[in-house]
């Protein structure tokens, strides 16, 4: 290949990664009005509780975003649509200046839901001018992460509706659900099978503890009971290496060793254990993250999930314990006394 036909295939390359982004920045955006679509202007701008926020206010706050770190910077001689927006739509960013209350979100009937909507519409403008810009390469970084930023108040724009909703007399729908013309499913009756996890927990502040143990209906097959013995032993040997000052990947090691030496790694999922989150199942951890490759040191205080699991999809058979941990100077303290045993049920 040339030198030339090269400049010609980055030059090709980069085009396609614009337009990309441009394509996802759209679908994004566009996703954000689709959620707000159902929802009246009365809708849009109630608060139920506190911790929830008007849809109205995410869908300036996530605009707000744009316009902040991406149009002031870098989109020469962009203006702000309006000045006052920085108050009233910034959320945690302490840096970029002082911010309305959380609690009063509600309380911002000014401006009106189409004056969000122009201020959406005059940032998108300014976003198409600005990825047409050929601009530096931190600039679709930044475009990445707001619309990341975006999804996620998509997810809460849901959340908080669903809450709204819940308050209302006669708990109105989101959206109507076309009733199924559902199959004869036959007769109802037990199906067996081998073995099943069961998690439970308790949530608060969003912060959801998971207690996971191993049941079984029916007598254990050996095959399972070998596999919850190997899981309860990672177990141990990951809290046993867990105190303030280790570095995560030590008990993680600790548990897969365990795993490794019964011949069962390659059914091991990836993550023996991850800071308590938000949300259950946690689709993601907080730091510390106990897996291969996290560069996270444990801490005191620190409150830790652990599950080392193994799944073997071809045996349809799986184990796994989950267990909480408060890190300590001198070890990790166990949140539950639950003993671990293998539980058999009938
Ligand atoms: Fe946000």
């Amino acid at each position: 290949m040339t030198s030339t036909d090269q400049r010609t295939a980055r030059a090709a390359h980069a085009d396609d990664a614009e337009r990309d982004l441009l394509e996802h920045f759209r679908a994004v955006r566009a996703g954000s009005l689709a959620r707000a679509a159902p929802l009246s202007a009365e809708d849009q701008q109630a608060q139920s509780m506190p911790d929830a926020s008007p849809t109205k206010w995410h869908l300036a706050h996530v605009t707000w975003f744009f316009e902040t770190f991406l149009l002031t910077p870098f989109l020469h001689g962009y203006r702000a649509f309006d000045p006052a927006f920085g108050y009233l739509f910034n959320s945690y960013y302490e840096t970029v200046g002082p911010r309305h209350p959380r609690p009063a979100r509600g309380l911002i009937t000014r401006p009106g839901l189409e004056r969000v909507l122009a201020y959406r519409a005059h940032v998108d403008a300014a976003m198409e001018r600005l990825l047409a810009s050929d601009p530096p390469a931190e600039v679709a970084e930044l475009v990445v992460l707001g619309l990341a930023h975006e999804e996620q108040h998509q997810e809460l724009i849901l959340m908080d509706v669903l809450h709204l909703f819940a308050q209302m007399p006669g708990h109105p729908a989101y959206r109507a659900i076309p009733a199924e013309q559902s199959a004869d499913a036959g007769p109802m009756g037990f199906v067996d099978f081998d073995g099943g996890l069961v998690e439970i927990g308790a949530n608060r502040r969003r912060y959801t503890s998971t207690l996971g143990r191993q049941w079984n209906l029916g007598p254990a097959s050996q095959r399972l009971k070998d596999l919850h013995a190997v899981i309860r032993d990672a177990t141990e040997a990951c809290i046993a290496e867990m105190r303030a000052g280790v570095a995560a990947v030590v008990p993680h090691e600790a548990a897969k060793r365990v795993i490794a030496k019964a011949g069962l790694d390659q059914y091991r999922m990836h993550t023996t254990g991850y800071g308590m989150a938000p949300g259950f199942p946690p689709s993601w951890g907080e730091s510390p993250n106990v897996f291969g490759g996290s560069s996270d040191i444990l801490k005191a205080g620190m409150v830790v999930s652990i599950e080392p699991n193994v799944f073997l999809a071809q045996e349809g058979l799986g184990a796994r314990l989950i267990d909480n941990v408060i890190i300590t100077e001198s070890g990790a303290e166990l949140l539950s006394r639950t003993p671990r045993d293998l539980v058999i049920v009938g």
